[in-house]
């Protein structure tokens, strides 16, 4: 490891500060065996998404002992096409307007259980809703015991940074879920009735064929992580900038008493979306999209991009370019409401990723954080009792909210 992927890997949030103001939007973080550029740059961006069919995608280090080597998030060509095709239609649109209401009972159930005067830790409250709702989506019910099997296992791996320094750059591995909850896994999918995802994905299709238990079990974990860990960070950061921005929280109250849909429309409730969108872009919980490798030698910004060089595309600075969002530490939801400006990844705003990759659960996460935030705001009133505890720290590849961060239930 060379003196700036030492940097990066230690003291990955300064590192990438120090980047921002760069107006090159490339940097080569290793020269040697293999290229690694770090990219942010609008147009190199939106050359790498345009040509996604001519890359291949990489496992992560950190991740694929724990999402299994056949994650869709790491196929390639047919396979990843049919598993996309598969899984797509019920996470939006009509389909998923179908599990409106199971997600509001599981939101009301949540908040409801927030009694005054308690405090609780906010990334390990929203990390346990966001579970439970991608549990019922996946199974079509969440079976509690397992989740919390689950939870307890991606925590031991990720919850520590040094764990996670560890794993990416000792070549250790994080270790893989223990045969007793991929058995539990593997038996839930097996009770599951459509439209549970798990039923479709033993249903198989003409091109994947009927999928081998350790193939589906991927699947499942792959399901459940990324189903939940950025959605869960997204919507406790989200509370968090409530928090610091009192005037911002009463107008959102404001919005929420003149309609009574349940944020899940966001055309009903415009301040509340834009403050989602705004907390996506300051406090991405991704903060690179999946690494992108050319197959064949390419061009980049007029530069030679040699095949096999690994691309890495920084959401988090992205999100900091000054020229595309003026002050950019400011946490200001306005520069969403203005619908004049672009905010798409080849305008800098990637919060999802893009290209073939692009995330496959957005509109559900979007809906979700606006149901959560929603249900709060006009539930509960909360205060965050330690602020100074709103600082972001790596969890594998996500940007969470530290697990210190307490609210209290006050009214
Ligand atoms: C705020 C919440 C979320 C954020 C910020 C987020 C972000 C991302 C990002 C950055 C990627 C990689 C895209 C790329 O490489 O270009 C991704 C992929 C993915 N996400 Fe999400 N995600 C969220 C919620 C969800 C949810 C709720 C699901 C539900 C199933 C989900 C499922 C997936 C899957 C399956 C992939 C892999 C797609 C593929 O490789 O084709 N995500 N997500």
């Amino acid at each position: 490891m060379n003196r700036t992927e030492f940097r990066f890997a230690v003291r990955p949030l300064p590192f990438l500060d120090a980047q921002a103001s760069n107006p090159g939007g490339v940097l080569e973080l290793r020269a040697r065996p293999t290229r690694r550029l770090l990219v942010w740059h609008p147009d190199a961006i939106e050359h790498i998404f345009r040509r996604d069919r001519q890359m291949c995608h990489r496992a992560s280090r950190t991740m694929s002992p724990i999402l299994g080597s056949r994650s869709l998030l790491w196929a390639d060509g047919d396979r990843h096409l049919a598993y996309r095709r598969m899984l797509a239609p019920p996470l939006r649109g009509r389909r998923l307007a179908l599990r409106h209401p199971a997600i509001a009972d599981t939101v009301s159930a949540a908040v409801g259980a927030l009694v005054r005067g308690t405090t609780f830790s906010l990334p390990e409250w929203t990390r346990a809703v966001t579970l439970r709702i991608i549990g019922q989506i996946v199974f079509g019910e969440s079976d509690v015991e397992l989740l919390h099997g689950f939870t307890n296992w991606i925590t031991g791996e990720l919850g520590s940074r040094r764990r996670t320094l560890v794993h990416r750059y000792l070549g250790r591995g994080a270790s893989r879920s223990n045969a007793d909850l991929d058995a539990r896994l593997l038996s839930a999918a097996g009770g599951a009735r459509p439209p549970a995802l798990a039923a479709l994905l033993l249903a198989g299709d003409t091109t994947l064929g009927a999928l081998e238990d350790g193939e589906l079990r991927d699947q499942l974990v792959s399901l459940l992580f990324a189903g939940h860990e950025t959605t869960a960070s997204a919507t406790a950061w989200t509370l968090y900038w409530l928090d610091r921005h009192d005037g911002l929280r009463g107008d959102l109250v404001a919005e929420l008493a003149a309609t009574t849909d349940s944020g899940a429309d966001a055309t009903q409730v415009p301040l509340l979306h834009a403050v989602v969108q705004e907390s996506l872009r300051l406090s991405p919980p991704a903060t690179l999209a999946g690494n992108r490798v050319p197959v064949a030698d390419d061009e980049l910004l007029g530069a030679p991009l040699p095949a096999g060089t690994v691309l890495m595309p920084s959401i988090y600075l992205a999100h900091r370019q000054p020229d595309l969002f003026p002050q950019p530490r400011r946490f200001d939801p306005n520069r969403f409401l203005d619908k004049t400006v672009e905010r798409t990844a080849s305008a800098g705003y990637l919060p999802f990723g893009g290209g073939t990759r692009r995330c496959l659960g957005s509109e559900l996460a979007m809906l979700e954080i606006r149901m959560i935030v929603a249900a709060v705001l006009r539930q509960r009133r909360m205060r965050c009792v330690n602020p100074e505890a709103g600082i972001a720290q790596p969890r594998g590849h996500a940007m969470a909210p530290s697990p210190r961060l307490r609210m209290m239930v006050v009214a």
